[in-house]
């Protein structure tokens, strides 16, 4: 039976339905960006939850998030999507502490009455936790009890593995005009290769037979691995637990609400990880961003492959980024096509057994929004 309601497609033309849909979505663990990019004290990056700005930034030791948004008159506080400094406003230069607090404001005492000290005025705190490299953040509340582990099931000590060593990461970030879900459903359908992608995914684009074709659920996302090994799942896990995984098969993970992680071969026996996220800005549009890098698993390659490729790398990055971000965009125009008469959408799509995954994610999606309502 389908998971899909015959209003699904509501939120994808209707900003009020899809607003409630992101309300109900602030409570759950979204990926924030690298711990690599919050390295140096003062450091500091913008991210989303639920279409909210937050931001996340070290203080010495610690590494701290708040909504981004001053306490003052609602300013966002950071502007740019990184950068490097003490947590001041610029529209009147209030000044907040590690803890959100607010510490300076210009001729306090003369425009307040007081010293700034006295004043009550904090950011809002994000709750913040991490595996591996990967931060994830959400908006407190007494209904969001479970814990980032919890939450990601056996997916936490695999990407916890995979995000463990991140070189030099290759950036992308494109602007969709499309509903966040629609791309999420793309990146679950097994289906579409030798329609969408004949010229850039290659022996990749063919569908699986159903033989290689592996699907796993764990909690409120999933995952599909391409292999004829049933054990697949088992060794990787296992693998990543006791850090002796290798990379052998093509592998991709759909984790609600909007965030990908997938191993693919460059060209065997070199392989990358891929950190993807289709972030909601509204019912109609869409923030991709992505991070690949050099997958951290021991690989059957020889001594002299290992040894050279910091050199073979030099060749192997743009290539591999050309062809990835072909396979993303040409993701991207079916999504948008798809938007274009999203208006006209009145009945549940009809799945088929390579799109199985859909259904699981819209189940998921009803569940996480079901038990938030502010
Ligand atoms: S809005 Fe931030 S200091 Fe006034």
């Amino acid at each position: 039976m389908s998971e899909f309601s015959p209003n699904w497609a509501k939120p994808l033309v209707e900003p009020d339905a899809f607003r409630d849909e992101q309300r109900r979505l602030t409570h759950v663990w979204t990926f924030l960006g690298l711990g690599r990019d919050v390295a140096n004290d003062g450091d500091w990056f913008r991210a989303s939850i639920a279409t909210r700005s937050v931001f996340v930034q070290r203080f010495g030791q610690t590494v701290r998030a708040f909504e981004n948004v001053c306490a003052h008159r609602s300013y966002p506080l950071r502007i740019e999507a990184k950068g490097n400094g003490p947590l001041i406003c610029g529209f009147h230069h209030w000044k907040y502490d590690r803890d959100g607090k607010v510490i300076g404001i210009p001729i306090c005492n003369m425009v307040y009455g007081k010293q700034p000290h006295e004043i009550d005025r904090r950011l809002r705190p994000i709750e913040l936790a991490h595996c591996g490299e990967m931060i994830f953040g959400r908006f407190p509340s007494p209904e969001a009890t479970q814990s980032l582990e919890e939450y990601l099931g056996d997916a936490f000590p695999i990407l916890a593995f995979m995000t463990k060593k991140i070189e030099q990461p290759m950036y992308f970030e494109r602007a969709i005009q499309a509903n966040w879900r629609l791309n999420m459903h793309l990146t679950l359908d097994d289906n579409h290769g030798p329609s969408v992608h004949p010229n850039t995914l290659g022996r990749h684009g063919y569908i699986p037979s159903m033989s290689m074709r592996r699907y796993f659920r764990f909690g409120a996302s999933s995952g599909y691995l391409f292999s004829d090994d049933e054990e697949c799942f088992t060794k990787l896990l296992n693998g990543c637990r006791d850090g002796t995984y290798r990379a052998s098969h093509y592998f991709v993970f759909q984790l609600l609400p909007d965030l990908i992680v997938a191993l693919a071969d460059a060209d065997r026996p070199f392989w990358f990880c891929n950190i993807m996220q289709y972030s909601a800005v509204a019912h109609d549009r869409t923030t991709f961003r992505s991070w690949s890098y050099p997958a951290p698993f021991a690989t059957d390659s020889s001594w002299f492959t290992r040894v050279t490729r910091p050199i073979s790398d030099l060749f192997r990055r743009p290539i591999y980024m050309h062809y990835y971000k072909r396979v993303v965009v040409e993701d991207i125009t079916v999504c948008e096509r798809i938007q274009e008469v999203a208006h006209q959408i009145d009945r549940p799509p009809m799945l088929c057994a390579l799109e199985e995954r859909i259904d699981w994610f819209e189940a998921s999606i009803r569940e996480l929004t079901a038990g938030h309502t502010k």
